[in-house]
């Protein structure tokens, strides 16, 4: 596996994949990766000859009261598992290679969805995700890019974004990977008590008791949002925050549920943020 730190160097790895006949795919990340990062090698792997993964913890994305400074950091880690996994190239800029002159003056907005879901109550989050991986696009210009459906509304928004702005990128959607007993995947989840960990099972569950009542017949999205808030109920340290049954490529919270919305919800489990979804079928 190659690794770059540079512009410079980035593009002349990814040039001369390209001078060699091969197709270039993309998988942006923050590091600390698991199973769920890695899932989405695989699907880069399947689509493209060579995968470029980054890993780059963009401060832009962070609230002022979010975890910037505390989300875990470990190269090193992280380099082993791409390569073993069959990444071909790791990027991994420092802070001032992305943002050379500081913040940037002007960033991506997509009033109308950002302002929905977790953009609601994490304002101006979805503004810095856009921008770096509007960045990154150019830097790294793949020709198709994955990302998972564990963070459906940043799919969502890119997909769009790719769109209106012309990126000749495509957008490849990968499966949310999950525990054994259905929690999400997410460095998150190492914040979480053993006991708050066994709690935070009931975000699946939750979502599994709602496809149930969908497919025998329920569809209004209120008495399916009743489903998945009483079963947050059962687990002490859960707070939720939004339960939404949404139309996927809106956003737009419907009335009546048809196969292909989605159910999103975040939550606190103690004093950890997760968020989940499931795409009703
Ligand atoms: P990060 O949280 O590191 O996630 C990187 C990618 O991994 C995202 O596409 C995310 O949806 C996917 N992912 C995380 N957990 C997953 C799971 N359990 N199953 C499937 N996919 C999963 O998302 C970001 O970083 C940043 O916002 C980024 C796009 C890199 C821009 O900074």
């Amino acid at each position: 596996m190659i690794r770059a730190a540079t512009r410079a160097e980035l593009r002349d790895a990814v040039g001369a994949a390209r001078a060699a006949g091969h197709r270039i795919a993309f998988v942006p990340t923050m590091g600390a990766l698991h199973e769920g990062h890695l899932s989405l090698i695989d699907r880069a792997r399947d689509a493209a000859g060579f995968v470029v993964l980054s890993v780059f913890v963009n401060p832009l994305q962070f609230g002022p009261a979010e975890d910037f400074a505390a989300y875990p950091r470990d190269l090193e880690t992280d380099a082993a598992l791409a390569a073993a996994r069959g990444a071909n190239l790791l990027f991994a800029p420092d802070n001032g290679e992305i943002y050379p002159r500081g913040k940037p003056v002007v960033m991506i907005e997509a009033p109308g969805l950002d302002g929905k879901l977790c953009g609601a109550y994490r304002p101006g989050h979805f503004r810095g995700v856009l921008t770096v991986v509007a960045k990154l696009f150019h830097l790294v210009s793949p020709d198709l890019a994955v990302f998972g459906r564990k963070d459906l509304q940043q799919l969502v928004m890119i997909r769009q974004m790719a769109r209106d702005l012309d990126f000749p990128i495509e957008i490849l959607a990968a499966p949310i990977v999950r525990e054994p007993d259905g929690l999400a995947l997410s460095s998150r989840n190492l914040h979480l008590t053993p006991e708050q960990r066994t709690e935070a099972a009931l975000l699946s569950e939750s979502l599994r008791r709602a496809q149930a009542a969908f497919a025998g017949g329920e569809t209004s999205s209120s008495a399916l949002a009743v489903i998945v808030t009483a079963t947050l109920a059962l687990g002490a340290a859960i707070r939720p925050q939004y339960v939404e049954v949404v139309r996927e490529h809106t956003l737009e919270r419907v009335e009546t549920a048809g196969p292909g919305d989605v159910i999103a919800i975040a939550a606190y489990v103690g004093r950890t943020r997760l968020i989940d979804n499931h795409t009703l079928e």
